[in-house]
């Protein structure tokens, strides 16, 4: 298996976005993160709003079913940034009517909602924690996980997605990467400071060394938007 050392310390080389972190300015970095999402993410309305998706309801079925749609069998999920579990809830519902009973699990960087996903999943509420996957290791591994490399600042991205390969994936498990803005002509717009600008997951997985083994697509029509689920496997 591979050692994922995840750098706590290391040289900062300033001016380029690839910058190597020490450990308070990733610690600072995460924070930033979450209290940059965490407003807008902590509104009434539509429960699509509080996982950081604005417009219809179509509209989220047509940019996060791709992600159910790479789930092929019954399984534990993990949703790494579950924000308050709508994509599990949902992930449920549509996989259910494939017969894929989905075990619901969650980690989130921000408390406020991941206590809106265990009020979302009273009986999954255990299933929920606080956690940056960045450096959590979990107590046991999951069938199928999904993330974004946007969760990690840029020069981190592969050390994460090896990190998540070899702590957190069953050895027949998938690692569904999603990237909300496949295509987007501004991908740098929809982002925090110091993350990777997607255009194209896989190219972005094969310049970090990773192959896809398949791939989902979704389309919103309205506002002209693409997602793209990758998936990796170990
Ligand atoms: C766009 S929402 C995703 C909501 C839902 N899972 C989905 O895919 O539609 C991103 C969430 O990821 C969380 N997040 C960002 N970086 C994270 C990290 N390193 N570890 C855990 N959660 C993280 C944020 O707090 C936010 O709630």
């Amino acid at each position: 298996m591979r050692v994922a050392p995840i750098p706590r310390e290391a040289l900062v080389t300033r001016g380029t976005i690839n910058l190597v972190m020490t450990k308070e300015e990733l610690k600072q970095w995460f924070e930033n993160a979450r209290d940059t999402l965490e407003p807008g993410y902590l509104v009434n309305g539509e429960p699509w709003k509080q996982s950081g998706m604005s417009g219809s309801e179509e509209r989220w079925i047509c940019l996060r079913k791709p992600v159910a749609d790479c789930i092929d069998r019954s399984g534990s999920f993990l949703d790494i940034g579950c924000a308050n579990g709508y994509l599990l809830e949902c992930c449920q519902k549509w996989n259910s009517l494939r017969n894929i009973i989905l075990e619901p699990y969650g980690i989130d960087i921000s408390p406020k909602l991941v206590e809106l996903a265990k009020c979302r999943l009273p009986q999954y509420k255990d299933n929920f924690l606080v956690r940056n996957a960045f450096d959590w290791i979990p107590p046991k591994r999951f069938d199928f996980v999904r993330t974004e490399l946007v969760y990690v600042p840029a020069k981190y991205e592969k050390q994460y997605i090896e990190f998540l390969l070899d702590n957190y994936i069953n050895p027949d498990g998938k690692l569904l990467v999603a990237n909300y803005v496949e295509d987007h002509p501004h991908p740098e717009n929809t982002i925090l400071s110091g993350s990777h600008p997607t255009k194209n997951i896989l190219s972005r997985l094969a310049e970090l060394g990773f192959k896809a083994t398949e791939y989902k697509d979704g389309f919103d029509t309205v506002k002209n938007r693409k997602t793209r689920v990758a998936v990796l496997t170990r």
